[in-house]
């Protein structure tokens, strides 16, 4: 489905360019100039693939194959410029597809010079370099619709024997990103660093910090898809605080009930304050689906597991996303249910605590008896969780270091499980990496043991804070209501060393509010010496 988080979101540009009689974007340039916003567009690719990425194939069959995406990108493109985009971003393997091997990729691998070291419009200089036929594409369509492009292509950069790092083969191959400026000229490239089993690929011995200047929003950070659960380059890179914008090809495996496409791209908006451009493929048969155009307080984005086709989104964006962190004072903080909550964190006597739950003396009634703790699978990882029962409660739960909190009025009960869950661990499962979660999450039917299941449905409202004692500043925000629909927490920070979250007044049932915390540091804990330990990395510049 489609959807805004926000009545005010839908700003697919309305303001034609035909009513000042020309055929490019300048009515909305101009507009965007007036009040502070930009125009972008992601496209969602329903990718046509190689039907046997493994077997050996010639460059003129790769091209042939890559020009027939390429050929959809240039349509895309063309569209989006009669609405006066001025950037527009295409997903990860959108071009060559995946699956291959490293020996299979090499035919649709273009060549890649270094733009730091060479300065080049590929569209106006195409016989510079040999096998540099899509960079060609792309900085010509750019050119074209007069915008800034990022999409993502496989390069290939040859290296000496002198160089101990060198494959036997002789080249690097690197899954990147290039970004084009709006007259065709390679501003930079990204080559992703934490590949995700992507045996083609090599990883970049150095990490690239990219940011790219563009003259209608200042500075634009990128990386690729499972970058976004580490902290180099994702995080490292937002050390520049002049990135208010990042532009995001992925190839996303939707994973219920944390990690869905659209969930952890509008988490990132929020929990680092900026705007977040993602395009990902359309193959609902690998669970790929989920763009958006996403902001602290608003997301446009595209989620479709129906249809067999791809999606343009287009979308005004602020040159300076707000932000929703460090709101404390000015949202509402007469009401009653957050006092309360503030005074429950600030150890207030007429609120005692035990090993489950949190009393009050007040005029609502808590849950007598504490309900009981039970374990259950969720994303691989073991949660312990408590049901979530009756009109209302406050509930706690943990495991290792991290307790988890949650505070519930419910204004019509529904016949669904609901569970309050901690995990403070190492996540080993399609990646290692170290996550603190508090997560209340819909169970996908009766019993205990459902809970932490892929479900898409709900019906249950909540008004709710969750908190928990994390021991890291990285906290993702996940949040998801039913029909894969996003909303926006009222509130969520730091209070008395706990994180927060709060939402009341949900317009649709609740799928899943949760608090993703990362330990980067932690990662490579159960490895042995010499693992790597990359948050040690590369200093940053
Ligand atoms: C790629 O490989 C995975 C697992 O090996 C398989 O499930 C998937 O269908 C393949 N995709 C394509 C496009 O070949
Ligand atoms: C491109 O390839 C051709 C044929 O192999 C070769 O003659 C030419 O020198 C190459 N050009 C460059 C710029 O590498
Ligand atoms: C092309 O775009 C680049 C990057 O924005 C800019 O530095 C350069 O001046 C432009 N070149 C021309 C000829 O406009
Ligand atoms: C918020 O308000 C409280 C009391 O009104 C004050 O103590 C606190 O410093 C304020 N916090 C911020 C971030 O302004
Ligand atoms: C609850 O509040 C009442 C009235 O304010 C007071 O008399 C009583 O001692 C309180 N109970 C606890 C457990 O604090
Ligand atoms: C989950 O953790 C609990 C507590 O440590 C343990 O008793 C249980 O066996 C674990 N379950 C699984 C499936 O590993
Ligand atoms: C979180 O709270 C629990 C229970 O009070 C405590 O054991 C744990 O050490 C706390 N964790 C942190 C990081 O403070």
């Amino acid at each position: 489905m489609s959807g805004a988080g926000h009545p005010l979101a839908l700003f697919i540009c309305g303001c034609y360019a035909v009513a000042l009689g020309v055929h490019t974007g300048v009515c909305c340039v101009a507009a965007g100039r007036d009040t502070g916003y930009y125009v972008a567009a992601v496209y969602e690719h329903q990718l046509i693939l190689s039907p046997n990425p493994r077997a050996l194939t010639s460059r003129k069959q790769a091209l042939e194959l890559m020009n027939k995406n390429l050929n959809i990108y240039e349509q895309q493109v063309m569209t989006a410029a009669q609405k006066g985009v001025q950037i527009i971003v295409f997903p990860e393997d959108g071009i060559h597809g995946f699956n291959f091997t490293r020996t299979s990729i090499y035919p649709y691998l273009d060549f890649m010079p270094s733009p730091q070291l060479v300065r080049w419009n590929p569209c106006l200089e195409p016989r510079r370099f040999n096998d540099t036929e899509v960079l060609q594409r792309l900085s010509c369509m750019a050119m074209k619709g007069g915008m800034f492009l990022v999409a993502n292509l496989g390069t290939k950069e040859p290296c000496l024997s002198s160089d101990p790092r060198c494959p036997r083969d002789g080249r690097y191959q690197f899954n990147t990103n290039v970004v084009f400026s709006n007259n065709g000229t390679l501003v930079d490239r990204y080559r992703k660093y934490n590949l995700y089993f992507e045996a083609a690929f090599d990883t970049p011995y150095q990490v690239d910090y990219i940011t790219f200047d563009t003259p209608f929003a200042g500075k634009f950070g990128i990386f690729t898809c499972f970058d976004i659960l580490f902290f180099h380059p994702a995080v490292s890179l937002l050390r520049d605080t002049g990135v208010k914008h990042i532009v995001y090809p992925a190839a996303w495996m939707n994973q219920l009930p944390l990690l869905t496409a659209i969930q952890i791209q509008r988490a990132f908006a929020i929990a680092f304050g900026v705007n977040f451009l993602a395009a990902n493929i359309h193959h609902p048969a690998l669970g790929m689906t989920g763009s958006g155009i996403h902001s602290p307080l608003k997301s446009v984005w595209h989620h479709d597991m129906k249809h067999f086709t791809g999606h343009l989104i287009i979308a005004q964006v602020a040159k300076n996303p707000q932000g929703l962190v460090g709101t404390e004072n000015t949202t509402d903080k007469m009401d009653p249910s957050h006092s309360e909550f503030l005074k429950i964190l600030a150890g207030d006597p007429y609120c005692e605590r035990d090993s489950q739950e949190v009393h009050c003396n007040g005029t609502t009634r808590w849950n007598v008896n504490a309900p009981p703790t039970f374990h259950s699978e969720m994303m691989y990882d073991n949660f312990t969780l408590v049901p979530v029962w009756g009109r209302e409660g406050s509930l706690s739960v943990c495991a290792n270091g991290l307790c988890c909190y949650l505070r519930y009025q419910r204004p019509t009960l529904s016949k669904e499980l609901y569970a309050l869950g901690v995990f403070d661990g190492l996540h080993t499962v399609h990646g290692t990496y170290y996550v603190q979660v508090c997560a209340l999450v819909k169970c996908g039917g009766r019993g205990f043991d459902t809970c932490g299941q892929e479900i898409t449905e709900a019906t249950g409202l909540f008004d709710f804070h969750l908190w928990g004692n994390f021991s890291t500043p990285y906290i993702f925000p996940l949040f998801l209501t039913s029909g894969m629909t996003l909303e926006t927490p009222d509130q969520l920070g730091w209070e008395n060393n706990h994180y927060f979250l709060r939402k009341s007044r949900l317009s649709s049932g609740l799928v899943t509010a949760a608090l993703y915390g990362r330990l980067y540091e932690r990662d490579f804990e159960n490895q042995g010496q010499g693992s790597g330990y990359r948050a040690d990395g590369p200093e940053l510049a």
